[in-house]
């Protein structure tokens, strides 16, 4: 079975970083986000279809003789064809039920469950939902048992059809990708799914986490959450304060890490206070004390502010 990643967006909310690193190859507790995707993908999928417009060519180093378990398929755009355009430009490789990934959404949903929802209800898609307390921002759908009876996008506060959203997660038949027009920009949300609202349509209600890793503040989310609690014990240049992850190719003198630090490969670090905060590979600093931020790759940290790259409530001080 086949699952199709959408990892083509630019990442505008991640900038600066993704200038530099496309959104999917940032790391999530020291693995990239779509590595980390394909990994966690449930046995019964053996090939993952990546679809990619911008960062296509780092993409497609990274995953040039790299062996993850699965079938990597990368399908590149010329132009970024939306989440529907994205879908329909990879249908050449897809067999038969595919799933569907916004690549950037960590969640705990139980894919193997979703399918045998997808199966007992005979359905065209199934969409994965998460209830929010205020969906105002988002795309809403009503549920009638599992049957999506219609969607709303971003309704005014009080004229909400339900709490619950789109999750980004799909269990689509090939019909459905039939339905895209080839070669055209489609969002699959907004001009796709609404006209089949009613028809075999489905939801999947789930409970645990949902997070869309693309700004800075569900980033360290995301980040954090992987990490779950397989942290590093210890390091010999550094006390560590509750849960962290640090690389082993990581050099610490006189440092305190954490809680909630996680440090990537190349990183040196002397007298330097980490908390709740991510440092990609290759950072050097010296002598600052760094809070709820994200900084790197390859910045030099040496009493200039503007270097540490992204800060969203975050401190750095010298
Ligand atoms: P922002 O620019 O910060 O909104 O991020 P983004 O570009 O990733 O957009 P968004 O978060 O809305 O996209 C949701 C998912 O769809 C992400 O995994 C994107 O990589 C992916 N995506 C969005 N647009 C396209 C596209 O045109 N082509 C492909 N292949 N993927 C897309």
């Amino acid at each position: 079975m086949e699952a199709i990643i959408l990892v083509g967006g630019f990442g505008t909310r991640l900038r600066p970083l993704t200038y530099t690193v496309p959104k999917p190859l940032l790391p999530l507790a020291n693995i990239p986000m779509v590595e980390r995707m394909v990994r966690n993908l449930p046995p019964i999928f053996d090939t993952a279809i990546l679809a990619v417009n911008y960062g296509l060519e780092e993409m497609e180093k990274y995953f040039e003789n790299k062996n993850i378990g699965k079938k990597i398929i990368i399908v590149p755009e010329e132009e970024p064809l939306g989440t529907g355009g994205a879908m329909r430009n990879c249908i050449e490789h897809v067999t038969g039920t595919v799933a569907v990934f916004n690549g950037d959404v960590v969640s705990s949903i139980n894919l193997e469950e979703m399918l045998e929802q997808h199966i007992k209800e005979n359905a065209k898609g199934t969409l994965a939902l998460w209830e929010v307390d205020d969906p105002s921002r988002f795309g809403v759908v009503e549920l009638k048992g599992n049957k999506i009876m219609q969607f709303q996008e971003k309704p005014e506060k009080g004229t909400e059809v339900s709490n619950l959203i789109n999750a980004g997660t799909y269990l689509l038949e090939l019909e459905i990708l039939e339905m895209i027009p080839p070669n055209q920009k489609i969002s699959i949300e907004r001009d796709i799914y609404p006209k089949i609202a009613g028809n075999r349509l489905y939801g999947f209600p789930f409970e645990g986490y949902f997070i869309d890793s693309g700004t800075p503040e569900s980033y360290l989310e995301a980040n954090f959450k992987s990490l779950g609690k397989d942290g590093t014990a210890s390091h010999s240049g550094a006390s560590i304060r509750g849960n962290c992850l640090i690389d082993k190719n990581v050099k610490l003198i006189d440092c305190i890490i954490g809680p909630n630090a996680i440090i990537g490969p190349g990183v040196k670090l002397e007298k330097c206070v980490i908390r709740n905060s991510v440092i990609l590979s290759e950072v050097e600093g010296y002598g600052c004390v760094i809070e709820n931020s994200i900084i790197g790759p390859k910045i030099l940290l040496k009493e200039d502010k503007k270097q540490a790259l992204i800060a969203p409530e975050g401190e750095i001080t010298f």
